[in-house]
């Protein structure tokens, strides 16, 4: 007998068998003993694993007691029939799937079994080949409900923690931090310089978050010019402005009940901020051109690699708008401070460039890996991440040398690094500040750490503080520039 092999899909239920089909257990329940099993050895012929039960009583029982994935179950059957044995196996998880085998024209039954969740239906007589084609069919409708469950898996990962490398403390107090918050509904502005991961981490939030199944919309206010920006974030009512010939919903009503990322929140600019102030205390938009406002709820992460604070005392910022952004803060160190990071990011990295270009890269040279150790990483993780690109593209054999580094890196190791503060003139105590004001930014402030990697014991970290706070700031000579 033939049997449609190319129709047999892979399922992830085990690995295949001779006949290329994936392993499968099938019961067979019919009181007919030679129908049995003339069905069990045709079926095991074609790689199957199969039981048998001789009526619909025995055969609830071996369903209950797991491993089956699919049954063949007769109709008329003197203990129970076909379909009460359906009626009751529908409570097992996962039910396995059930091909019904009626009788010549009883087509009612045939429309009765399949709403109680039979997948097929065959009539007597029938060839195996029929059977056969009915359970591969079975078969391709399970791989693709687990090919589905895994892609939604890989989805939800994907915007989750487990892409999130960070084995630095640093990091995994930011992971403790994402977990803390992420359930409460508090604004956050999440900082740090370009490229430390300040969206990946937003995307985290919003992923581990109540709102998870609903929008994430992101929008960058740096990208966006001012006159476009309010009737982005608001929306506007048809003949608000000479273009606005529909009605439009703005962002905030697009990401009801879920997320709004304001991306470069540092360059909104100053007359949309007590709009959008507006909005976060009132939580109802008014689009423009509308006279009724619109209740949202929207939980608003915003983002910025600018100082903030700074921007604050310029004027450039508004104090009220920046503490109701600013309710939680996560700040993200830059990557030249977390050594720990670094090989587990280059590693991450490179796994992902090598199953993407199918190279047969392995690994990194030693020599290669006190590079990326040494390196000032003013990009970031994301200058990281395109050197590991350009590194796999580039590499000839199994592993990565300095050579597949861009240059600049390369350079940067022969540099004496005390070079440039000694042309700039520093002295001993402006040198020392520099240090620890630097070590204090890495460490995103946390003074235990920062004491612990100078070397210093807490109190004398603070009394140095101290003593830098009460001097002014432009005393000191600027840190000497880093090269890119
Ligand atoms: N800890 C991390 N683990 C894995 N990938 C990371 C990590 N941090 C950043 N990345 C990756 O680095 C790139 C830059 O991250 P992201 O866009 O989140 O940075 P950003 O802080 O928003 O930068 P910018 O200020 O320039 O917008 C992204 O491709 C991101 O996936
Ligand atoms: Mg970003």
């Amino acid at each position: 007998m033939s049997s449609p092999e190319s129709n047999v899909p892979p399922t992830a239920s085990g690995p295949p068998t001779a006949s290329g089909r994936p392993r499968t257990s099938i019961l067979v329940v019919d009181d007919d003993a030679d129908m049995r099993e003339w069905v069990k050895e045709d079926l095991e012929s074609e790689g199957f694993v199969v039981e048998t039960a001789a009526g619909g009583r025995a055969g609830v029982q071996r369903v209950k007691a797991g491993g089956i994935d699919l049954v063949v179950s007769d109709v008329k059957m003197p203990d129970l029939d076909g379909l009460d044995l359906l009626r009751e196996i529908r409570e097992v998880a996962p039910m396995p799937f059930v091909i019904i085998v009626t009788g010549f024209g009883s087509i009612d039954t045939a429309i009765r079994a399949v709403k109680l969740g039979a997948c097929d239906y065959i009539t007597k007589p029938f060839k195996i080949d029929q059977l056969l084609l009915s359970i591969d069919k079975a078969l391709a409708e399970r791989s693709l409900k687990t090919e589905v469950a895994r892609l939604r898996e890989e989805v939800h990962r994907r915007d989750g923690m487990d892409n999130i490398i960070g084995r630095s403390p640093a990091m995994q107090e930011i992971f403790a931090l994402i977990r803390r918050v992420s359930a409460s509904h508090a604004n956050l502005l999440v900082t740090g310089e370009s490229g430390t991961g300040k969206e990946l981490v937003a995307r985290a939030l919003h992923a581990q978050s109540p709102r998870k199944n609903r929008p994430f919309v992101a929008v960058n206010c740096a990208a966006i010019p001012e006159n476009l920006l309010e009737s982005e974030l608001l929306g506007y009512a048809r003949g608000a402005h000479s273009t606005a010939s529909t009605d439009r919903q703005g962002l905030f009503v697009e990401a009801d009940g879920g997320t709004l990322f304001l991306d470069e929140i540092a360059e909104l600019p100053l007359p949309l901020q007590p709009k959008l102030l507006r909005v976060l205390q009132d939580g109802e938009v008014r689009p423009l051109g509308m006279n009724r406002a619109v209740r949202v709820d929207v939980r608003v992460i915003a983002a910025t690699n600018r100082d903030l604070e700074r921007r604050l005392h310029e004027g450039r910022f508004r104090e009220d708008l920046y503490y109701r952004l600013n309710v939680i803060q996560i700040h993200l160190p830059p990557l030249r401070g977390r050594q720990e990071d670094i090989l587990a990011l280059a590693e991450h990295f490179l796994a992902r460039a090598v199953a993407r270009s199918g190279k047969q890269v392995r690994n990194w040279r030693e020599s290669a890996k006190k590079i990326l150790l040494g390196y000032h990483w003013p990009g970031n993780v994301r200058e990281l991440e395109n050197a590991v690109e350009r590194a796999v593209a580039l590499a000839e054999g199994e592993f990565i040398g300095p050579e597949d580094l861009p240059p600049s890196m390369q350079e940067r190791r022969n540099q004496d690094r005390l070079a440039s503060a000694v042309a700039q003139g520093f002295t001993l105590d402006q040198l020392e500040r520099e240090y620890i004001e630097r070590v204090l930014e890495i460490e995103g402030g946390n003074k235990t750490r920062a004491a612990l990697r100078l070397g210093l014991d807490r109190k004398t970290l603070y009394r140095k503080l101290e003593e830098y706070a009460a001097s002014p700031r432009d005393t000191v000579a600027k840190a000497p520039d880093e090269p890119t």
